[in-house]
């Protein structure tokens, strides 16, 4: 289980109990969370489940793989260092107090 914020562009900011196995992507969609829209369901394919991290979190995810880093070319104003998909993004207990930022729109 992990605690993880999600804030909206315009601020709002969505604490929740993620349990783990679960994706930062799905923790989002179970809890109504908007700004993460998933619309292929987690299979990395459409990139509009992206984030940006906050910046302490970046070093302690695991790396991205070649197929996020090529799908995140596809998101609405990556940023290289602090972009990731969400459904790429596996929730353990390595991840409590994880804080992302939904960008200002899904592509
Ligand atoms: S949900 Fe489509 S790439 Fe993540």
């Amino acid at each position: 289980m992990a605690k993880i914020t999600y804030i909206e562009q315009n601020g709002t900011r969505h604490e929740v109990e993620v349990a783990n196995g679960l994706t930062v992507m799905e923790g989002a969609r179970d809890n109504n969370i908007p700004g993460i829209e998933a619309d292929c369901g987690g299979a990395c394919a459409c990139s509009t489940c992206h984030v940006y991290v906050a910046p302490d979190w970046v070093e302690k995810l695991p790396a991205k793989d070649d197929m996020e880093e090529d799908m995140l070319d596809f998101a609405y104003e990556p940023d290289a260092v602090r972009s990731r998909l969400t459904c790429q993004l596996k929730v353990s207990d390595a991840l409590d107090g994880l804080v992302v930022q939904m960008p200002e729109k899904q592509i």
